[in-house]
């Protein structure tokens, strides 16, 4: 068996010995380098250039701005929903602090980044909107959440079942913008020959940054080639095509030789995305045995002036419990902010941290456990749509969790565990994922000396997809790992969707494995009955050939149509609070799984974790900060933007229920990458309040709402 088996990564090796080669390191003959100039100021418009020093500089070689930038068209289009429009150097119109508004292209990074930092911008600055709690941040409904919801969702009739409910819990919850801080900068270079672009860069999505590119240039897809064979983190941020991708090619293209372009960590703060601001109020009526009777949920989220991106956090509380009267509403305001975008779980990571925490403030109202709190209201089908699950083993998760972590050996009052000068406290929370998958296609060659390759133009983010296409082609093939070759991130392969929503595997594994069951069946035919592929060498020299090859064009069955599909989980932390600090720690943390069936245990351990990790990060670190005069990001650096570090992670285990999800998709399995982080931060913050007797509703949790 190879599938199912806890493989190394394939790549590990290539990774530690620096062999992989990320876009920055690919050997491009002799390029030239850009460096980005963003704006200073948060709102207005710029009235001047002075480029005297800059055009001085040593090694300086171009510079554009508006006044000289070919017109791009920066409505790169995309899914309802999710469409953005960047301002590639069109105009003298500022909308954000770091927008970019000048790219300079020097002999040498150093060139061009001295350069760049001697150009003299003069504005006029206009009055920003800096936060979604500014009174002049309007609200508005977005035409559509990232998953293709309206804005407002009902059914029966919350606001009446509440008003008869003899318990109602009402509270706001809010979360900060949080920046996403992959390891690896975005990094991009562009060659053109002719009007043929080729770009390497760090993206989750080559075919979908070939659309964009093509569409900002006004080419045929044709002619637009997009390569990536390693992306050191994305987290979302490099799901989307931004302005580095248009302006490093924009700027190849103006001084005819190929150009770099790896962005400042301190740029990743503005044009890259990052999860937004949240104000989340929830209303749960309830009766006294705890049994929800209606479940209102509004969001209001951030957005900036130019787009409507919607941080959709209210859509997990349509189907995680069973509720027949429930109202969510999604609301946008504009300001002065970068667009914002996909974040590991976007929704359902801020989302989860209401209503889990509102789930868990019902239980201490009803003085109920918080864990039978959630199966009592366990939902047994989809409310939302009215429909079976493909497969739900959160109970089994709840279990198997409750008995690991000791659950029943809490002491159920609130600040009434101690472990020296600190307060002890155990949270719980559920955590729930859409199990997506969208179309892809594959190839596979079987070759005479038994050996395959397989290709898809998928990505490596991280997440594993080398070595799990490779064991799963192993697997469908009955060939060794090591006859085995997988290839992705090459617009040259065939179709596959960018690497977001945790649907790779289920997407791009399919299209795998029917391509691998279509050249064995080709064997078969060939051999006149069944046939091992280890055997193919005897079988294609009677037949005199080379090799078989099938393409795969795999789309979601219908069969999904009828189920709604998701993955779960149970998330458990314990935190230690002292008192007088009010310095939070978290020492252990457990999150049990549903995920459907596992093709390698060690990668999904891995991404589990990961997930959980970053958990900790929302629940006690992270927080973007701006000056409410400036509306300017005031920490974009990785000294004052607070993430978890090695001493921060302690304790952590994942593990998941056995399953094969017959319904999700062919090959079994579900949603992993995005789950982990689903209800991490509210089984933190419960945990606090546990430990603490204080609710804390606001993100991040830390001293300076303990203290106080
Ligand atoms: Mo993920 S936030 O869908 O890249």
């Amino acid at each position: 068996m190879i599938a199912g088996t806890p493989r190394e990564r394939s790549d590990a090796r290539a990774k530690v010995t620096g062999e992989a080669r990320y876009s920055a390191d690919v050997p491009v003959i002799e390029p030239l380098h850009a460096v980005l100039v963003v704006s200073t100021i948060a709102r207005g418009r710029i009235s001047a250039f002075d480029a005297r020093e800059t055009e001085a500089t040593p090694g300086f070689v171009a510079l554009l701005t508006y006044r000289n930038a070919p017109r791009l068209d920066g409505r790169v289009t995309g899914r309802p929903g999710v469409d953005k429009r960047l301002l590639l150097l069109e105009s003298d119109r500022v909308e954000c602090d770091r927008q970019p508004i000048a790219v300079v292209v020097g002999a040498t990074f150093e060139a061009a980044r001295d350069a760049a930092a001697r150009l003299r911008v003069t504005y006029e600055a206009e009055p920003p909107i800096p936060t979604l709690a500014d009174p002049r941040a309007r609200a508005f409904p977005p035409d559509r959440t990232p998953h293709g919801e309206p804005a407002d969702i009902a059914r029966g009739d919350a606001a009446a079942a509440r008003a008869e409910a003899p318990i109602v819990h009402d509270a706001t919850y809010t979360t900060p913008t949080e920046h996403h801080n992959p390891m690896e900068p975005h990094a991009s270079i562009a060659a053109w020959d002719g009007d043929r672009l080729t770009i390497w860069d760090a993206t989750q999505g080559i075919f979908e940054e070939r659309r964009k590119l093509a569409s900002v240039f006004g080419l045929p897809e044709s002619h637009v080639r997009v390569v990536s064979h390693y992306v050191g983190g994305g987290f979302g941020a490099k799901g989307s095509v931004w302005y580095h991708q248009a302006l490093a090619a924009a700027a190849a293209r103006h001084v005819g030789r190929p150009v770099k372009l790896v962005l400042a960590r301190d740029h990743m703060f503005g044009a890259t995305g990052h999860r937004p601001e949240t104000v989340q109020r929830l209303v749960l009526g309830a009766g006294r045995d705890g049994i929800l009777r209606s479940l209102e949920h509004e969001v209001w989220a951030h957005t900036s002036m130019v787009d409507a991106w919607m941080e959709a956090s209210g859509e997990v509380s349509t189907m995680l419990y069973a509720c027949e009267n429930v109202t969510v509403r999604h609301r946008l305001a504009r300001i002065n902010v970068q667009t914002p975008t996909f974040m590991r779980a976007p929704g359902e990571c801020t989302g989860t941290f209401a209503l889990e925490c509102a789930m868990d403030e019902l239980a201490y109202a009803v003085g109920i456990d918080p864990l039978e709190l959630r199966l009592r209201n366990y939902a047994e089908r989809d409310g939302h749509r009215d429909v079976p699950f493909s497969s739900k083993k959160l109970r089994e998760c709840y279990a198997l969790g409750a008995e690991r972590f000791g659950w029943e050996r809490r002491d159920p009052r609130p600040r009434a565990t101690r472990d020296g000068r600190e307060l002890v406290g155990l949270g719980v929370a559920t955590a729930v994922y859409p199990a997506n998958q969208s179309n892809a296609s594959a190839t596979v060659v079987l070759r005479r000396d038994g050996t395959a390759l397989v290709r898809s133009g998928t990505q490596e983010i991280g997440n594993g997809t080398y070595t799990v296409m490779a064991q799963l082609a192993a697997e469908e093939l009955g060939l060794p790992l090591e006859r085995v070759r997988f290839e992705l991130g090459d617009t040259l392969f065939p179709y596959a969707p960018n690497c977001g929503g945790s649907w790779t595997v289920a997407t791009v594994g399919t299209a795998v494995a029917q391509a691998c069951r279509a050249v064995r069946a080709q064997l078969r035919a060939l051999a006149g009955g069944d046939v091992a592929p280890a055997d193919a060498a005897l079988v294609l020299a009677a037949a005199d050939r080379e090799e078989l090859s099938a393409d795969s064009d795999a789309r979601p069955a219908e069969e999904r149509a009828r189920f709604s599909c998701y993955s779960f989980g149970a998330q458990f932390a314990e935190v230690a609070v002292d008192p007088e600090l009010g310095t939070v720690r978290v020492r252990r943390m457990l999150g049990v799984f549903d995920v459907g069936r596992v093709l390698n245990p060690r990668l999904v351990h891995s991404q589990l974790v990961g997930g959980m990790t970053m958990g900790i990060g929302a629940a006690l670190l992270e927080q973007g900060r701006v000056d409410p005069r400036t509306a300017r990001i005031v920490n974009a650096s990785l000294g004052e933007y607070l993430v978890p570090v090695c001493a921060d992670v302690v304790g952590l285990d994942a593990l998941v229920v056995e399953g094969y999800d017959e319904h999700a998709n062919p090959i079994g399995t579900k949603a992993v990458g995005e789950l982990g982080i689903c209800g991490a931060v509210a089984a933190i913050a419960n945990a606090v309040y546990h430990a603490t007797g204080r609710r804390v509703r606001d993100l991040p949790i830390g001293p300076h709402r303990l203290v106080a």
